[in-house]
């Protein structure tokens, strides 16, 4: 039996899918939130579709053991395999890319668009299949996921990778709107305007947020009341979720706990 006062489960390779969290915590201030970061296996963007697969399965798993009422796959890179393996959970399950994908249809000028994510959703393919006749001008990055997770950003080093991208992304397609699909650039989405002032950058995050509220209302498992509580799971260390949160100006967690199997 699902419970309005459970919490809403969101998970990640790491610190990404805090972009997630500061969304759902802007929209639904009065939810629970148990957050799992895989931080000690990140970045899952180079490795194989079987070892996601195990990771991911885990990380669902070890949600459910917490009661959790609905699971955010807060990571682009999961969301891209996740239809494989959602059938076997009895949990709600909602992706970071469709959303935003239908977000796009509706609100995009031009007939093409920019994506810049890891290097496997890059290869799935699934922005494109999934955004039909809208071109996608995607480029994977094997590095920017890990210095983000690191929580040591050197602003100049990540400029130069971001430019090393983007630029890459512009001379291919000539767009104006890039996706941010991987939940860890978002973070750093001040670096990217101050790169490229002119070009709309999108943080999937926003629309996500927007799709558990919609189902948590549907479903009617709104928790309107009471104290809320916010923890924190890591397989990794601690110490890199305070800067990120401080760069995010994320509401702090009751407890960050290092989750050990
Ligand atoms: N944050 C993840 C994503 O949205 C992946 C980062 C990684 O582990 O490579 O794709």
């Amino acid at each position: 039996m699902i419970k309005r006062n459970s919490a809403i489960g969101v998970m990640d390779s790491g610190v990404g899918g805090l972009t997630t969290v500061k969304e759902l915590q802007k929209l639904l201030p009065k939810e629970n939130i148990i957050y799992f970061g895989d931080n000690k296996n990140v970045p899952y963007g180079n490795k194989t579709q079987e070892e996601i697969i195990a990771l991911t399965r885990r990380m669902i798993e070890f949600l459910i053991s917490e009661d959790v009422k609905v699971i955010a796959v807060a990571c682009n890179t999961i969301s891209t395999i996740i239809d494989m393996i959602s059938k076997d959970y009895d949990v709600k399950i909602i992706k970071i890319i469709d959303p935003v994908v239908d977000n796009i249809k509706n609100t995009l000028k031009k007939d093409k668009v920019g994506l810049i994510a890891t290097n496997f959703t890059v290869n799935s393919g699934y922005y494109d299949k999934m955004l039909g006749d809208i071109k996608v001008f995607g480029r994977g990055s094997s590095e920017l996921a890990a210095i983000v997770d690191s929580g040591k950003i050197d602003k100049e080093q990540v400029k130069k990778i971001i430019k090393g991208h983007i630029d890459k992304i512009i001379e291919a397609g000539n767009v104006d709107t890039i996706i941010l699909g991987c939940t860890h650039y978002p973070i750093l989405m001040d670096l990217f305007q101050e790169c490229y002032p002119n070009i709309n950058f999108i943080n999937p995050a926003f629309q996500q947020a927007e799709a558990i509220k919609n189902y948590l209302r549907e479903e009617g498992l709104l928790k309107e009341e009471g104290d809320k509580y916010f923890k924190i799971y890591t397989s990794g260390s601690q110490d890199q979720y305070h800067s990120i949160m401080n760069m995010l100006k994320l509401q702090m967690p009751q407890e960050i706990i290092q989750y050990r199997e």
